[in-house]
Order: C-alpha cells, then structure tokens, then sequence
C-alpha cells in the first residue's frame, strides 16, 4: 500500500513531538518539512531522518505526493496557511489555539467544507491516556452522573529553563539559593516574543494559548457552555511583560446543573518537575458516586498514579496507561492520519475547534468587562492586543 505523506510546516519546539506518532505506521509516512528558516527546517530533517526539505510553502502545496500538512506555527498565520493548504486540496492539522479569533475560524472551516479536505485541530490533551481512561470509566457509570469539575493548575518558575524569568531570577538570589536541578525543556528566546506579544498570538500565553487545551477537555468531557465569568490578572515575568495569571474562570454547562472552575496559581518560586513545560495540572472530576482525580497530563509534580478513583469507599489507582506528554500527541497524530484513512471526523473538527476558542474568547472577554457572558449570544470582538518585547524595545529606541 502506498503510504500518505505528511509535511510538517513549522519546525520550532513542538515539531519535536510530531514525529513519534508517525513512526510504526504503514500507511503514513512524515515526509518532508518546511520552515521559513531553512536552515531550521534542515536541521530538523536530519535529526529525524525526514525526506524532504522543502524551499517554499507553495512548494510544498503544488507536490501531488503530499497527502496533508501540520501547521505548528506562530498564531496569526494558523488561518492564512490553513486556507492556502485547503485550497491546494491538502488535508490540514494546525496546532491549538485554532486561530486569533471566530472571524478566522469561519473561514478556516469554510475552506475545508469547499474543497473536501478534513480540517483537524490538533490539541494532545483530549487525547492523553489517562484521561481518555477517565472518560471511559465514566461513560461506563463508574462515578454516576457528573456533578462538577474542578482544575488546579500551577505555573511554577525555580530553576526552570522553560519560564523566561527564572534565569533573571536565579541571578537575583531567587533560584540560586536552592540545590536542585534545573527542569523544563529548552524553549528559544524568539518563540517567547511572539508568544508574549498578543497581536501575534491572539492572546495571554496562559488562558489564551495554553487554555484551549483545558477549554477543550471542559468541552469535551461535558459538553456545551452557557455561561462563564473570569477574573483574569497580570503577574510581571520580564520588564514591561506580564503573563494572564493568577486567573479563575467559572462556567456552568447548558441545560444541565454542573459548574465548572479553573483556578490558575503562577507560583514563581514553585519548582515543578517535568521533561516539557513547567505547568503542574490536576483535575477533580466529582460524579453522583464517586470522584476521579487526573494529574500529570503536561508536568510531572506528583509521583501519583496518572488517574485515581474514589468509589463506595474505596481507592482505585490506575498506572497502567501511558502517561507521558509525548503520548497524547502520539495519539492526537493517529486521529489526523486515521480521519483520512476513514474518511471521518477527527476528535476536534473545525466546528469545534471554533466553540473551545468562543469559550477561551467569551472568558477573557468577561474578565475585561467585569460580568458574565452568555456564550449563545456572545460577539467576537477584537480584543485591544498588547504588544510585546520587541515593539517595547523599538519604541524605546524612536
Ligand atoms: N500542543 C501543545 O501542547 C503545544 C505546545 C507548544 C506549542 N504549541 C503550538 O504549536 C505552534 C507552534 O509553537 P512552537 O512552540 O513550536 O513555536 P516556535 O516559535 O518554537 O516555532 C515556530 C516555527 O515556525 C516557523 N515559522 C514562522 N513563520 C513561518 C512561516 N510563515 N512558514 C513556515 N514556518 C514559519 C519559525 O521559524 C519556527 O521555527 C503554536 O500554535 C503553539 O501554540 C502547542
């Protein structure tokens, strides 16, 4: 069988993690690579031993041989690039969040549905391990009905390479005080600037860009929201650049009586173990019989099993299921490639790529203006963006 060729358009820090769920399959092959920065795309292609380096983005569009293409690039080209694939009659995966705004994801979808290619979001956490464990033991009533659920997320700072103040800091005295090995992975400088400059990435790199993962497991595990209220603060992370945290988002689910909250906690001093970012994540599922705990899905702070459940008195750990962060994007490349295969839906389809980035936009629109929003009624409007360190500096210099 002739195997479908994949080209990864992007080859910054999370390409590292697309490859693995190509591996092993014999009907999908990661062809080729493209980068604006060629040389990044080179090295990438012979660090993984791929292909095909290509010089263009049209070039890898006018290849007949290219099945599809996965968009791991800075926010504000997720829709231009995504229309231009669908167009050339390229299957498409852009990486989370979607897109900047509802405006962008329209068009996106309408760019799929006109020429029949499958438009997936790819976004890791629906599909980690432990959690799709979770849904399963729900879906078999091992803890009744859903009563509530509750996220706790810490981003931490002390010696790790991955927060972009804590080098600052460990010169302060702050992290250089304490014996402990540095922890994170490596992200460059330049992928900051964009992430920390809100016309470039559409939003907060906490509950803008980093939320739509937890968005789409709210979503995903319960279903559609009616309402959600947000306090969203700033914490300083470098000079005239702050992050959108600490933060608590509250929603309700429609027609149902099930409150969600998400309560987000940037503890500088907070070491946090982990081979990705530093962000500890643990989850409360409570049912009418019992209560599942999910932890571990980005971090691993707390050496406990993955997934616990609490019924009838009892304890059940299961440690069974992978569980590390590369496991979920395994998985979440398995459902590109099978959509096609299958000629189904992926897990997030445009359509609700669009509702988890309505819920992230109605959330921080309602920090904005101090109330609630109705998310059936709610209007995307441009959010006022912040600019980052670059524009900080140049301004500087005027
Ligand atoms: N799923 C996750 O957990 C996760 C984690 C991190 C990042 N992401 C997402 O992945 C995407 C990329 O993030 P990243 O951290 O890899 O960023 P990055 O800055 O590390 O890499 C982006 C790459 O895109 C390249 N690029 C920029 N413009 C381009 C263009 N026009 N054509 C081709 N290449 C271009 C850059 O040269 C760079 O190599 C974003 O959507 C981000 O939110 C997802």
């Amino acid at each position: 069988m002739e195997k479908m060729k994949f080209v990864l358009i992007g080859c910054g820090r999370i390409a590292t993690l697309h490859v693995a769920g190509y591996k092993d399959r014999d009907d999908a092959v990661l062809y080729g690579v493209y980068d604006k920065k060629k040389t990044a795309a080179e090295d990438f292609a012979k660090e993984y031993g791929i292909e095909k380096v290509y010089d263009t983005y049209e070039d890898v569009l006018n290849d007949p041989d290219v099945t599809g293409v996965e968009i791991l690039v800075p926010h504000h080209l997720h829709c231009a690039l995504t229309i231009q694939a669908c167009n050339a009659k390229k299957h498409v995966s852009v990486q989370k969040p979607m897109a900047m705004n509802l405006e962008e994801c329209d068009k996106m979808i309408a760019a799929a549905k006109e020429n029949g290619v499958k438009l997936k979001v790819f976004e890791n956490f629906v599909h980690y391990p432990p959690y799709l464990r979770a849904k399963k033991l729900i879906a078999e009533g091992e803890i009744g009905e859903i009563k509530g659920v509750r996220y706790k997320m810490n981003n931490g700072g002390l010696c790790s390479i991955n927060v972009p103040a804590a080098k600052m800091r460990a010169k302060m005295g702050g992290a250089a005080e304490v014996e402990l090995p540095p922890t994170g992975w490596k992200v460059d400088p330049l992928s900051w600037t964009w992430r920390l400059n809100e016309t470039l990435s559409g939003g907060g790199p906490v509950v803008f860009d980093d939320g739509y993962h937890k968005f789409s497991i709210f979503i995903d595990l319960i279903g559609d929201v009616e309402k959600v209220s947000a306090w969203i603060d700033e914490t300083p992370v470098l000079p005239g650049v702050t992050q959108d945290s600490p933060a608590v988002v509250m929603w309700k689910y429609k027609d149902k009586k099930v409150y969600g909250v998400w309560d987000i906690t940037a503890s500088e001093d907070l070491y946090i173990k982990g081979k990705y970012y530093t962000c500890d994540e643990r989850m409360e599922i409570t049912g009418s019989r019992g209560i599942l705990w999910l932890t571990r899905c980005t971090a691993e702070m707390l050496p406990v099993a993955p997934l616990i459940m609490y019924k009838d008195g009892k304890m059940t750990e299961f440690r069974d299921d992978p569980c590390d962060w590369q496991d979920a994007f395994i998985n979440s490349t398995h459902d590109f490639i099978d959509c096609i295969k299958y000629d189904r839906d992926p897990i997030l389809t445009g359509e609700k790529g669009r509702e988890v980035l309505k819920f992230a936009l109605a959330a921080i629109d309602s920090s904005k203006k101090n109330s609630e929003i109705i998310l059936d009624s709610y209007e995307d409007k441009p959010v006022p963006k912040k600019k980052g360190v670059l524009s900080i500096f140049f301004k500087k210099k005027k």
